[in-house]
């Protein structure tokens, strides 16, 4: 007898294809994800769970699923999932590193762009009929060549994001808990800041860190207040990281100069208090939304549940203690 899954919301039908050779699935085709009691019901009889980041797994959930033995996650993120929690029942939880690095730095690199040079005004301004005449001075924004870019985290994405910016010939800051050896720095073309240090010397701060509870808030009003008058701040990390009100404040009082964001700290409500700022570029979530890189995120999920519920080591296993390498 096949293993039985649950597929929560709508996938690339690569993905399904792969998961109905090997397991008996139950597939949402729908844009819209299960509540949370609905969830619970349809994963009573099920081993595994393919799950997206709208899918919250807390303790007291996986307590209620005592039968689910893989969480596979569409996404690098797993804050949705509490992975202390998954280990102690022995639920393999996977997600999808590496597939999304490039195009999601590609993405920071637009809504960097876009907020810079005002690129979402200056469509809206002409699509509303006001583009008259030529101006000297029309939707004048910042220049990114030759700039500072501070960049807080520097994993995968976060270096995908360094080897844009030497493009630019911008001058690259990072912070990280864990600083890279010198010889990997200078090949990269990258300077450690004290994160005080790169606040206060960015025109752009970009955040790459993934939520955690030392993460969470991390830019809020005291750093903001370091950051130089003319900054942006650019997110396509996770919301909490950022205190939203205290962004709002700082884009609305001219504390910093904007702001480019994919991400919210209550996802898929916005502060209403960034809903009306100009100098505030909004995005849903879709960073990583390249066709190429969402089919290879789904096939990479659907490979990790396949290995994991037919007994092999699953490629992208994220609570690695359960299963440790051979
Ligand atoms: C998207 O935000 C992801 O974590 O893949």
């Amino acid at each position: 007898m096949k293993p039985k899954v649950l597929i929560t919301k709508r996938l690339y039908p690569e993905a399904i294809q792969h998961l109905r050779q090997f397991t008996e699935i139950e597939y949402n085709n729908a844009e819209e994800g299960f509540t949370a009691e609905e969830l619970l019901k349809r994963l009573a009889d099920k081993q595994g769970v393919v799950s997206q980041l709208t899918d919250k797994f807390t303790a007291e959930v996986m307590d209620k699923l005592p039968n689910l033995k893989v969480i596979s996650n569409v996404a690098v993120g797993f804050d949705n999932i509490d992975i202390p929690g998954a280990t102690k029942r022995r639920t393999l939880v996977t997600n999808t590193p590496e597939v999304l690095t490039e195009t999601t730095a590609d993405f920071t690199f637009a809504l960097l762009m876009a907020t810079a040079r005002r690129v979402v005004e200056g469509d809206a301004f002409l699509r509303s009929g006001q583009y008259q005449e030529w101006q000297i001075d029309l939707l004048c924004g910042y220049d990114i060549h030759h700039r500072t870019l501070g960049l807080i985290g520097l994993g995968r994405i976060g270096k995908a994001v360094a080897r844009r910016a030497r493009g630019f010939e911008m001058i690259v800051l990072y912070h990280d808990a864990v600083r890279l050896p010198r010889e990997v720095e200078r090949g990269l073309g990258l300077e450690f800041a004290p994160l005080d240090t790169l606040l206060a010397e960015s025109d752009f701060i970009s955040l790459h860190v993934p939520l955690l509870p030392e993460t969470h808030h991390l830019i809020g009003a005291p750093q903001l207040a370091k950051m130089k008058r003319t900054a942006i701040l650019i997110n396509t990390s996770r919301g909490p990281v950022v205190n939203e009100e205290a962004l709002a404040r700082a884009l609305a009082s001219g504390r910093i100069a904007g702001a480019g964001l994919d991400v919210y700290e209550h996802e898929p409500t916005v502060h209403t208090g960034l809903l009306d700022l100009k100098n505030a570029v909004l995005q849903p979530h879709i960073a990583s939304a390249s066709i190429d890189t969402r089919t290879r995120m789904c096939v990479m999920a659907a490979d990790n549940m396949v290995a994991a519920l037919n007994g092999r080591r699953p490629p992208n296993l994220v609570n690695v203690e359960l299963w440790p390498q051979a």
